[in-house]
């Protein structure tokens, strides 16, 4: 998902060059206040312009919820129809359910079809939404996936940094990925993995990308054009990988019944089957 921000009409149109799933056009930590309202504008006309022939997901970040800016964004774009809504800030399910009100009103007056909209939280971004993470499947169908992030919740705990010295997420931080992880997990929706500020290291990033996927994440923020491609690679089941799946489950058919198997030398159970299944679903979606 490639975050653009929402007051750049020259962004908006390179991201056109790349090919991720789903763009954010963010109207709040990327827009400066005085160009706030401007950017509404722009985001507007840009879902006006693409509404009903889109060839991937539009969503927006609104600003937090406890602003006064929220419901003015969601006034001003919700006619557009977004695909979705990333709520920054989130702090709690029960949050989250409000916002799915605001866009039950603005489905109706709008003509999109309730409950269509997605909402995706960023779910780690204060002390508190920490402690809120086990009930997101409380939110319903609305929920698309859940994110992660470090840096609000590293200055709202007045942290000096969220990195240890090699560049990794000091311990607090590989906590809230954790958590994020879990938490969309119990929720039965993908967990998104945070963005990779360095956008010029793209070694890094897909070093980043491969470690997310290792650990369950079904995708990643990307804040440059240049990151999509690295991602979307890191996410796509490489060929030994998809065949080995498909070896994994030809060998539970060949022995039907069976509920534990060896396969060169290694031990296959259920796990294995379930994992082996969903690579070759990932393989069909890519
Ligand atoms: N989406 C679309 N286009 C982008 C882009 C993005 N996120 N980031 C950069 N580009 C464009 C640039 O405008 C530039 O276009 P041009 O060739 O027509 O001039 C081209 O890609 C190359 O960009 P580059 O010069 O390498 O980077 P930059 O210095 O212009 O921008 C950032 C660097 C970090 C400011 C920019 O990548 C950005 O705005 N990222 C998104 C930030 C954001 O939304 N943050 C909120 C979530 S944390
Ligand atoms: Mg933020």
């Amino acid at each position: 998902m490639l975050f653009v921000p929402g007051d750049s009409e020259s962004k908006i149109a390179k991201s056109e060059q790349v090919a991720p799933d789903a763009i954010i056009l963010d109207l709040e930590d990327a827009v400066a206040p005085a160009n706030k309202a401007r950017a509404r504008g722009t985001v507007r006309d840009y879902l006006l312009a693409t509404r009903g022939r889109r060839t991937r997901a539009v969503y927006v970040r609104i600003n937090p919820l406890a602003t006064e800016q929220a419901l003015g964004d969601l006034a001003a774009v919700m006619q557009g129809a977004p695909d979705g809504i990333v709520q920054p800030k989130a702090g709690s399910p029960a949050e989250v359910r409000k916002l799915g009100y605001y866009l039950d009103a603005y489905e109706t007056q709008f003509g999109i079809q309730p409950g269509s909209t997605r909402i995706l939280p960023v779910a780690t971004e204060s002390p508190e939404a920490m402690f809120a993470l086990g009930a997101y499947a409380q939110v319903g169908p609305r929920l698309a996936a859940l994110t992660w992030g470090a840096e609000d919740l590293s200055a709202a705990i007045g942290a000096i940094t969220n990195k240890g010295g090699h560049g990794e997420w000091s311990a607090p931080y590989m906590l809230a990925r954790s958590l994020c992880l879990f938490a969309a997990s119990a929720a039965r929706v993908g967990a998104i993995d945070t963005l990779y500020a360095d956008f010029r290291d793209s070694a890094g990033l897909a070093a980043s990308a491969g470690r997310a996927r290792r650990d369950g994440f079904a995708g990643k923020i990307a804040i440059h054009p240049a990151q999509v491609e690295v991602i979307n690679q890191a996410f796509t089941p490489s060929a030994d990988e998809l065949a080995h799946a498909r070896r994994v489950v030809g060998a539970f058919v060949d022995n039907p019944g069976a509920g534990t198997l060896s396969l060169d030398g290694s031990m296959l159970d259920m796990p294995h089957l379930i994992q082996a299944q969903k690579i070759i679903a990932l393989a069909a979606r890519s």
